[in-house]
């Protein structure tokens, strides 16, 4: 079969498309015909190796898996013995990175209790949006950041993969969603449900007098103390992402600024599960969450589309089509 193939780490044009061995589901597995994969921040980190302690888990000089990606989309194509979910033919998808990851590949095989079944009212491309990004936007608003209804919410971050699902999610939850991106993308983030937009170019969000219930720093760089001052009492802070000045500061100076008071500051980890992808499918299915997808690529075209994703900010997700529904 075709897959993307790395051997040492670095930019995009360290990725070939080869030829390698189809791979075999075990007994808990399944194996997936990829229609569909999409692009995540962590596998541009897998890909360059740019945070280095990773290296100890991901090889320290060259990479110990050569193949790439999480996100997937596609149909069982064969299955374990002891699988009891799914059936050759099912339209699935899902996260695969935690565990044999390679989804930019004509085949993978995932464990059963990874996947979910397709909404069948989505493409493959557009549920290969969903995994990743939608779980971390849904553990960092329910489950790190307690969000009620109610509650001023600051997305700060609200236009990129995982920024689309925040603004949705926070309204489903019922909050009044603040969120934040640059002048090209306000209207976007307007029609997915955010209340108030701030435009980060003109405007310093820390600075307008606002204060918040539960702030999401998904990108761009604010001092913590800076967000622990525009947070309510019993605010809290959670940091997805960012700079590693941001992620250094919410790891070392989160748990002591917390004890200062009623606001706490969290890291988030997030980790891709069966139950939360369902949960998010059955949002998909009522319509009141829609995946936001910026450009598709076709697999022999993923160097570009790896360039593409690394060089601008995408207006959500970019995806890949390995292969597409009615070829
Ligand atoms: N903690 C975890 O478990 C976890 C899980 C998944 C992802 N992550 C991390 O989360 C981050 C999110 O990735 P992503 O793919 O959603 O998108 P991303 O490309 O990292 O971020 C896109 C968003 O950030 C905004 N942005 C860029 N510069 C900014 C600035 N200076 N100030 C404010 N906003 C700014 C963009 O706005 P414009 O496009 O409008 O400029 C866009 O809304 C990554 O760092 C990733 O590593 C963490």
């Amino acid at each position: 079969m075709k897959a993307v193939v790395y051997t040492r780490y670095g930019t995009p044009d360290v990725l070939r498309i080869e030829e390698v061995t189809k791979p075999t589901p075990v007994d808990n597995e399944v194996l997936i015909k990829v229609h569909a994969a999409s692009i995540n921040a962590a596998d541009w980190h897998i890909m360059t190796a740019d945070i280095f302690l990773a290296r100890l888990a991901m090889g320290l000089l060259k990479p110990k898996n050569p193949l790439l990606g999480g996100d997937v989309a596609g149909v069982v194509e064969a299955v374990g013995k002891d699988v009891t979910q799914f059936r050759p033919g099912d339209a699935v998808y899902g996260d695969v990175l935690g565990a044999r990851h390679g989804s930019f590949a004509e085949y993978v095989c995932a464990p059963e209790n990874i996947l979910v079944r397709k909404p069948a009212q989505l493409s493959f491309e557009e549920a290969a949006a969903v995994p990743l990004a939608g779980i971390t936007a849904l553990q960092g608003l329910r489950d790190k950041g307690g969000i009620q209804p109610g509650h001023k919410v600051l997305i700060q971050g609200a236009s990129g993969g995982v920024g689309t699902y925040a603004v949705q999610l926070a309204r489903h939850f019922g909050a009044e969603v603040t969120a934040v991106c640059s002048t090209k993308n306000l209207d976007m983030v307007r029609s997915l449900g955010a209340d108030h937009v701030v435009d980060y170019t003109r405007e310093d969000v820390t600075r307008s007098g606002q204060h918040f219930d539960l702030i999401l720093g998904i990108n761009g760089y604010h001092h913590i103390l800076d967000y622990r001052r525009i947070l309510n009492p019993n605010g809290k802070y959670v940091m997805v992402g960012g700079t590693a000045a941001q992620f250094f500061q919410a790891l070392l100076l989160g748990p002591w600024v917390s004890k200062l008071g009623s606001r706490k500051m969290v890291v988030l980890s997030a980790k891709s599960n069966q139950q939360d992808l369902a949960f998010l499918t059955e949002l998909l299915e009522a319509g009141q969450i829609a995946p936001v997808i910026d450009t598709c690529y076709p697999l022999s075209e993923v160097v570009a589309a790896f360039r593409y994703f690394g060089d601008t900010h995408p207006k959500g997700k970019v995806v890949i089509t390995v292969a597409p529904e009615h070829a």
